[in-house]
């Protein structure tokens, strides 16, 4: 099979699909430590709001692209318009997720270890001390994370070479729902644990004195980073969309599932800190060094639950980081397979050897390579700000510029309100429109250089 004229097979499937790209690390990981460096509710609710105004026209105008152009992100970027150099443009958009989905696979590959250790009780019973240094000593050893690493992107590559429909779609069909339920289980545990209530009333008391222009730039970038926005992920999903889809829906739907995963992930993990004393500004470390000590301080509560709630919870990292992880590995696959007219089979392979090169190093530098800096960066900081800090950045100016001042407008407007059958995006278009032409693009830029200077 060379180029790739699947489609998925339905509304449920695009949405779990859309959905499954977005919620991952990014929810987990990332929204419930930046809620409590940044001011609790007061950051989610400026995260909302960016949200709304703009990572959602952001995702419009990645998905008209996508379902306009048909193909991988350079060949639709060169079929919507031909001559330019916007093919070479779209293959430049390729280096983001192919960066991205490299030390993503390292810490997806964290998520494998914890949670065949939480299987085996370690998190039980842990302490403290003990629960930081086991995070240490792991994720600076040389092989167990190399083997992780390289056992997440083989189980992405496995289910990426299954094709669109029997792959990426049947596994975002059952794991979407599932994640849903694990974290709302999740979060009535940790919501039901004594002095848990100080978590709650944090998730919803805005602290508003916390909010600054960095946080505002901080909550843009995460909204960008959870909804998979500036990678071609978006792009690519959407050439899988059929006509009769629409796009206004799916991205309004994506947001909501993002956000109210995102939140859920909050109420899930803060309660359980309070509950056991711990300030929330724990940072990055929460969720590997914090949370499993939490776990186990639970034991006095209930043996039962203190062994089953951390398998339930790597289980739910672990599922999220990996539906992530297959969008972004087949943007770069069907790049291959019509850029360079390999069989998805082959362009797997080739993806899967790339991202474990490049993943290499990232791991590496919390062991062997931690002292190989460059302006004070590890390889993991390098590759982790580059993408999100820039490419990410730079990609989501480039899909709204396209959009906006190079596609026509009459194919733009039929793509947002197929050929002008859907009457409430009939009404929107005009608004959408100016916006992501002329205050989109610039908003991006203030954004980028805000975050640059932090
Ligand atoms: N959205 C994913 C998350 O929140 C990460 C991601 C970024 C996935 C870019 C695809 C593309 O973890």
């Amino acid at each position: 099979m060379k180029g790739t004229n699947e489609k998925f097979s339905g509304k449920f499937a695009v949405i779990t699909a859309m959905a499954g790209s977005a919620i991952g690390l990014g929810n987990i990981w990332r929204f419930p430590y930046m809620v409590g460096e940044n001011g609790g509710a007061a950051f989610i609710l400026i995260y909302v709001i960016c949200s709304i105004l703009i990572a959602l026209p952001i995702f419009f105008a990645e998905s008209i692209i996508g379902r306009r152009g048909g193909k991988d992100v350079a060949g639709s970027m060169e079929a919507l318009s031909p001559g330019g150099n916007w093919h070479k443009v779209g293959v430049f958009c390729l280096l983001a997720p192919i960066i991205i989905l490299s030390f993503y696979s390292v810490v997806g590959g964290w998520a494998i270890d914890y949670f065949i250790k939480a299987l085996q009780g370690y998190f039980a019973n842990v302490s403290p001390e003990d629960s930081k240094l086991y995070f240490s000593n792991f994720s600076s050893s040389f092989w167990a994370p190399l083997i992780t690493h390289a056992s997440f992107i083989t189980i992405t590559a496995a289910i990426v070479s299954l094709g669109v429909v029997k792959g990426i779609e049947k596994l975002n069909k059952i794991a979407v729902p599932a994640l849903f339920f694990l974290i709302v289980l999740i979060a009535v545990y940790s919501i039901s644990l004594p002095g848990a209530y100080g978590g709650v009333s944090y998730m919803v008391k805005p602290d508003f004195s916390k909010v600054s222009s960095g946080v505002v730039a901080a909550a843009m970038g995460q909204s960008f980073f959870s909804l998979s926005l500036g990678m071609g992920t978006i792009t690519v999903y959407s050439s899988y969309m059929k006509k009769s889809e629409s796009i206004p829906a799916t991205g309004l739907l994506t947001v909501l599932f993002d956000t109210v995963f995102a939140i859920l992930a909050g109420f899930a993990i803060m309660p359980a800190v309070f509950s056991a004393g711990i300030e929330p500004y724990a940072g990055p470390s929460l969720v590997f060094e914090t949370l499993p000590y939490i776990f186990a301080s639970m034991s006095k509560i209930s043996p039962v639950l203190s062994y089953v709630v951390p398998i339930l919870f790597f289980f739910t990292i672990l599922l999220a980081a990996i539906t992530s992880e297959i969008s972004m590995f087949e943007v770069g696959t069907k790049g291959l397979m019509e850029e360079k007219h390999l069989s998805r089979r082959k362009a797997c392979s080739r993806m899967l050897v790339v991202s474990f090169l490049l993943g290499l190093p990232c791991s590496l530098s919390f062991g062997l390579l931690k002292d190989f800096k460059l302006a004070g960066l590890t390889v993991f900081d390098i590759f982790d700000k580059s993408s999100s800090n820039i490419l990410m950045f730079a990609g989501a100016f480039i899909f709204s510029v396209f959009v906006s001042w190079r596609m026509r407008k009459e194919d733009v407007y039929d793509e947002f309100t197929n050929n002008a059958s859907l009457p409430g995006a009939r009404k929107l278009f005009k608004p959408v429109y100016f916006w992501i032409k002329y205050v989109i693009p610039v908003l991006i830029v203030v954004v980028f250089i805000t975050n640059l200077c932090m």
